[in-house]
């Protein structure tokens, strides 16, 4: 799959920078279409940076935090504390530390233990905020996709997996195939850390407004090669926005790693 927008940068810093913006960008369109930006985070490595800029001046005083509300795309199964929770990584790093109310903060509710379980409750709680029942006043016709019946997220931000997965999407896993739900469980991957975990489906990432894809680091070299040629047994492949953007952010060890200098 082609992306709509390729953004090549010099290294992390300006890999996060280039986010950062985009963020901003996206949160002011949103906000002043339909009031919100509904946006979904990813963990790992790669947007630590970016997170911590957000919670930074300029780029702190520039979003209408309390107008933003915070989705997962994926989940491991720890504790909201354990140094591998994507959740404790955002809130350390960027939700903590500015305007923002426990309401707008939507998270895989890790407690409930039974991997099926906490996807199952995130999957209601998602349909709950992006379906609202009949009685509720109608949304402006621009908020709804090709599809009403699946979540229209304003901003989904991905990372590159080096075996080509992206949210908790494993290569051969039956999460990467699921065609119906919003969100399931899946079993720990071939890469750390071995947990379970719940995730984000390709039928609800790619409902999206938009979707960005942020990919650094030599080791990303190989699995970004196989996404520039297509490759569908990769599950970041099949990451097609039916009525919205892709957006590739990658950085230079990333792109000359796959064989593409600057
Ligand atoms: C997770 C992520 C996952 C991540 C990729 C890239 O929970 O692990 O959401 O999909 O984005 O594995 O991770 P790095 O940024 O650490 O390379």
């Amino acid at each position: 799959m082609r992306p709509d927008e390729l953004t090549v940068v010099i290294d992390p810093p300006q890999l996060a920078l280039a986010a950062t913006r985009l963020f901003v960008a996206a949160a002011a369109e949103a906000i002043g279409r339909h009031g919100r930006f509904d946006i979904a985070l990813s963990g790992g490595s790669t947007p630590r940076q970016l997170y911590q800029l957000l919670a930074t001046a300029p780029w702190s005083r520039v979003v209408h935090w309390s107008r933003c509300h915070f989705f997962w795309v994926d989940e491991r199964l720890v504790p909201p504390d354990h140094e591998e929770s994507n959740f404790r990584l955002a809130q350390e790093t960027f939700l903590s530390k500015l305007p923002i109310a426990p309401g707008q903060i939507h998270r895989p509710r890790v407690e409930a233990g039974d991997p099926e379980a906490v996807a199952t409750g995130y999957e209601r709680e998602m349909r709950e905020f992006f379906l609202p029942s009949p009685l509720a006043p109608q949304r402006s016709p621009g908020d709804v996709g090709s599809d009403s019946h699946l979540p229209r997220l304003d901003l989904v931000l991905l990372g590159l997996g080096a075996d080509g997965h992206t949210a908790s999407l494993f290569p051969g896993a039956a999460a990467s195939q699921e065609a119906e739900r919003w969100v399931v469980s899946t079993p720990p991957g071939s890469l750390p850390p071995r947990v379970w975990r719940v995730t984000m489906t390709l039928p609800a990432i790619n409902a999206a407004r938009a979707v960005a894809i942020l990919v650094s680091g030599p080791e990303k070299g190989r699995a970004l090669k196989s996404l520039l040629e297509g490759d569908e047994s990769l599950p970041a492949s099949r990451v097609r926005p039916s009525d919205g953007k892709l957006l590739w952010m990658v950085d230079r060890a990333a792109l000359e790693a796959a064989g593409l200098g600057l």
